[in-house]
This record gives structure tokens, C-alpha cells and sequence, in this order.
């Protein structure tokens, strides 16, 4: 049977994951969860681990639940290690989407200097995480939500013994979309997928035989969506799609559409707040609904959440680990050659087959010249943030702020980085 850890337990996400575990407990025989989260977390971690148990006895399920803030305990023997956790809460992600926007840079809570922020404050705790894991649970596998999650998943893979892969729901939640476009179910669609975490792209689509990626362009220059909830809906002109000749993640208007985005973002924070700051309020509405009694399987309201899904792709890459599938999933992974353009042990977002032995990126070849040089900026920028995240190395996370496509300049860079400093001083012990 399977012990399953996972740390930032009181996310408002858990009880998507509970669903999904309880549908597929036939497949898994899950025996043990420990939601694990900090002595600040408390409140929320006992709101969850209620819900959980009311979750779990409706389904009729023996499975036990341990809420606990006690991280060894919780990682000792287990063979999965999901992490979900938000080092300095909301109020810091808030803070990551606001200080850009004082330089008129791209205040995104992944992408830009606010996800650069994110990844200096989660890569010293995720790499404690690893030595306990290293230490109490070696063969466990790590499965890495925490955003930003393509550099937290090569901050584990470049500096740890620990077996991971890195998740998103982005990719899931395009093949879904674009099989419902296409009038097929998602089975009956192949999608190539390569790229970067929250930058990835579907470089061909089939049906059968059939190569529908034009077909899947023309429909989203012509109003398609394909986004999420989180992301404003800028809409794809059909021109910039042919310009880039494959069919982009929600994410990528933080590249393509920069100025727009830029617009849109500054408007909301002065109207209805950043993105955190609605988050906040969901947030506080989905608690009030979990702590009731009478709740016990996963309210509609999650669904405000950008999540959509994440319990989906956790528990098929749980399965076809668990039950040795060689199925193919999109993972955050060692490179390992599978595109050319980018070195071997860069984390990249691909296609995989899975097995019990863990993750093999699907060999994709040479990225064209219109994207390659933008993948390998942004990697660039990712592998040298992640250099000094774990060195706390100052200079260096001058240089990679500055090859941030979201950054003005070098100037500017400097700039951010020591108002990021100066408003995460509680969690930066490295600088
Ligand atoms: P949240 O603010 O609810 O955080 C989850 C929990 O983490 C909180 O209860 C908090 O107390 C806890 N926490 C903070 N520091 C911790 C630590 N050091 N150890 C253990 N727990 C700690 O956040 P959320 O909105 O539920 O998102 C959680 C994380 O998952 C974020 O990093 C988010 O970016 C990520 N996420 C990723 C995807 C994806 O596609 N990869 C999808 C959804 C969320
Ligand atoms: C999408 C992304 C996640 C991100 C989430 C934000 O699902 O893939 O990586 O964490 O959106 O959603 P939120 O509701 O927190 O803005
Ligand atoms: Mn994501």
C-alpha cells in the first residue's frame, strides 16, 4: 500500500486531490496521507484534515489521515512526496505581483520578477525538504507543484539525490480544450508538447492519422479559448499565431503580448486588486465552506481557483508510476538531450513516458529558429536564477533577473532585486 506525504497540506487545492484519490483507490491503495504544513498553517491544515476524514468515510474508505507540522515524521517511509506549499503565503505572492509594476515590468506571480521572487524564497525550503527526504524516505518520488515549478523541479533535479518530477496543470488543461474544439475525446488526440514550465508550446496536434495543428491555429485566431482563470484573456491574433507557427500556452501572452498584459495588470491593481489580493477572497469563502459539518466532497466554488485539473495530472502520474503504465504524460524533467537547442540537465516541460522507474523525455530534435532563442533566454534566465537562489549569490541573481524577457534592463533588474530583497527579508536567509 501507499504512504503519501504532502507539504502545504492547507491548500485550498487538497480536497480536488482527495476526490481524485478516492475515485481511483481501486488502482492506488493509498493506506496513509499526512498533510503536512507550518504552525502558521495550522488553521487551515485542521479545516482540511476534517473535510478529508468527512471525504474519506462517505467513500467508505479505510484510509488513515494525519494532519501533522511535523515534516520528518510525515516524510519517514513514504513512497510519494507531493509538494504544494507557498513560502511567505498570499501576502507575499501579492507583494511578488506589485513590485514590478512600480518599474512597469510584468507583475505575474510565475513568470517575470514576481516568479523570480517566488523561486528565491521556495528553493532554500525545498532543498531542506529533499535532505529530509533524502534521509527518511530514498526511494520516495518528489511530484513538485510548487510554482514556480519548471525551477523549484531543476533546483531538486541539479542539487539533491531525490527522484522528481515537476507538475502542471497547463498542459492538461490544453488537451482537454483542444480535443473539445476538435469535437474528439481527449484520448483520441496526440499533442506534442516541449517547451518550458508556463511556457510551453503544442507543436503538432493529430487525430488518428490526421495532423489538425493548422486546423487548431485557425480556430484560436478566430476566438477559441484556450486559458485559464487565472490569466486575463487577451485574444491571439491570427498574424502573431502564424509568426509563431505552433500553438501557444495561456501563459505565453506574458511574452508575446507583453505590453497589453502590462496594461491589463496595472488596471486591475488599481480596480479590483492583483490577482493574489481576488485569490485572498476565494480563498477565505472556500475555508468558510470547509469548515462546515456538513461538507463532504469538494465544493463547485474551487473552480474560481486556476487549478483546474492539478489532482487529474498528479494522480495519473501517481498510477502509472504505482502500476508501471509506460503511458505518455507532460512532466517537468531532465532534458537529457530530448531538445537539442538546451543543455542536458536543463528541467524542461515535455512529453514522457512514465514508468515505474520514473520519467524519459520523448525526444522532440532542434527547436525552429523563431522559438529557440526565447526558450533559451528563458532557461538561461531560470538555471542562473536557481544558481543564486542556492548560492545566495547577489551578482548572479543580477545577471539572471537581467535575461528575464521581462525585465526592462540590467538597471532595472538591480532595481528589483533590492526592493524584492528589502520586502522578503524573512524569507531570504541565503542573501
Ligand atoms: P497556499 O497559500 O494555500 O499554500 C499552501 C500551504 O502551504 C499553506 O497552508 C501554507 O501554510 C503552507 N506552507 C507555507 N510554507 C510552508 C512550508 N515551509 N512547509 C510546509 N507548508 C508550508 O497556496 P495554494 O494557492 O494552495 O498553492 C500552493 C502552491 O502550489 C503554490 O506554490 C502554487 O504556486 C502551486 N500551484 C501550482 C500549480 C501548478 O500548476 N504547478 C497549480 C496550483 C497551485
Ligand atoms: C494555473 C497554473 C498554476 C498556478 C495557478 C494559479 O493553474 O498552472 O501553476 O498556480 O494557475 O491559480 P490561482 O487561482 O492561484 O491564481
Ligand atoms: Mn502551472
Amino acid at each position: 500500500t501507499i504512504k503519501l506525504a504532502i507539504i502545504g497540506g492547507g491548500s485550498s487545492y487538497t480536497p480536488e486531490l482527495m476526490e481524485g484519490l478516492i475515485r481511483r483507490h481501486h488502482e492506488l491503495p493509498v493506506s496513509e496521507i499526512c498533510l503536512v504544513d507550518i504552525e502558521d498553517g495550522r488553521h487551515k491544515l485542521d479545516i482540511i484534515a476534517g473535510l478529508t476524514e468527512r471525504m474519506i468515510a462517505k467513500a467508505g474508505l479505510d484510509i488513515k489521515v494525519n494532519a501533522t507540522v511535523d515534516r520528518r515524521e510525515a516524510i519517514r517511509g513514504a513512497d510519494f512526496v507531493l509538494t504544494q506549499f507557498r513560502v511567505g503565503g498570499l501576502a507575499a505572492r501579492a507583494r511578488d505581483e506589485r513590485i514590478p509594476l512600480k518599474y512597469r515590468a510584468l507583475g505575474q506571480e510565475t513568470t517575470g520578477a514576481g516568479g523570480f521572487a517566488k523561486a528565491m524564497r521556495t528553493i532554500p525550503v525545498i532543498l531542506e525538504i529533499c535532505r529530509d527526504i533524502e534521509e527518511l524516505a530514498p526511494n520516495a518520488l518528489l511530484i513538485n507543484f510548487t510554482n514556480p515549478a519548471g525551477m523549484v523541479t531543476e533546483a531538486v533535479s541539479k542539487y539533491t539525490n531525490v527522484k522528481v518530477m515537476g507538475l502542471c496543470n497547463v498542459p492538461i488543461n490544453m488537451h482537454y480544450s483542444i480535443a473539445r474544439m476538435l469535437g474528439v475525446k481527449p484520448e483520441e488526440a496526440y499533442l506534442e508538447f516541449a517547451g518550458l514550465n508556463h511556457m510551453v508550446w503544442v507543436h503538432r496536434v493529430t487525430v488518428g492519422q490526421e495532423d489538425k495543428t493548422g486546423q487548431v491555429l485557425d480556430m484560436l485566431g478566430n476566438g477559441a479559448s484556450l486559458n485559464m482563470n487565472n490569466i486575463a484573456e487577451e485574444p491571439w491574433d491570427p498574424e502573431l499565431l502564424k509568426a509563431i507557427g505552433v500553438i501557444p500556452c495561456p501563459y505565453h501572452r506574458y511574452f508575446y503580448m507583453q505590453q497589453a498584459m502590462l496594461e491589463e495588470e496595472l488596471e486591475a491593481a488599481e480596480s479590483g486588486g492583483t490577482r493574489a489580493e481576488q485569490v485572498m477572497k476565494t480563498e477565505e469563502e472556500l475555508f468558510k465552506l470547509y469548515a462546515s459539518p456538513e461538507l463532504n466532497e469538494k465544493p463547485k466554488q474551487l473552480e474560481k481557483r486556476g487549478g483546474a485539473y492539478y489532482s487529474e495530472v498528479s494522480l495519473q502520474l501517481i498510477d502509472a508510476i504505482w502500476n508501471d503504465r509506460k503511458s505518455v504524460q507532460v512532466v517537468n524533467t531532465r532534458n537529457n538531450g530530448a531538445i537539442r537547442n538546451l543543455p542536458d540537465d536543463a528541467v524542461v516541460e515535455i512529453n514522457a513516458v512514465i514508468d515505474a522507474n520514473g520519467a524519459h523525455a520523448v525526444s522532440f530534435g532542434t527547436m525552429p529558429p523563431q522559438l529557440a532563442s526565447l526558450l533559451q533566454s528563458v532557461k538561461a534566465y531560470e538555471s542562473l536564477a536557481v544558481e543564486a537562489a542556492v548560492e545566495g549569490d547577489y551578482t548572479k541573481a543580477i545577471a539572471a533577473l537581467a535575461l528575464n524577457p521581462m525585465v526592462p534592463d540590467m538597471a532595472v533588474a538591480k532595481q528589483l532585486l533590492d526592493d524584492i530583497i528589502e520586502q522578503n527579508a524573512a524569507y531570504l536567509p541565503q542573501f
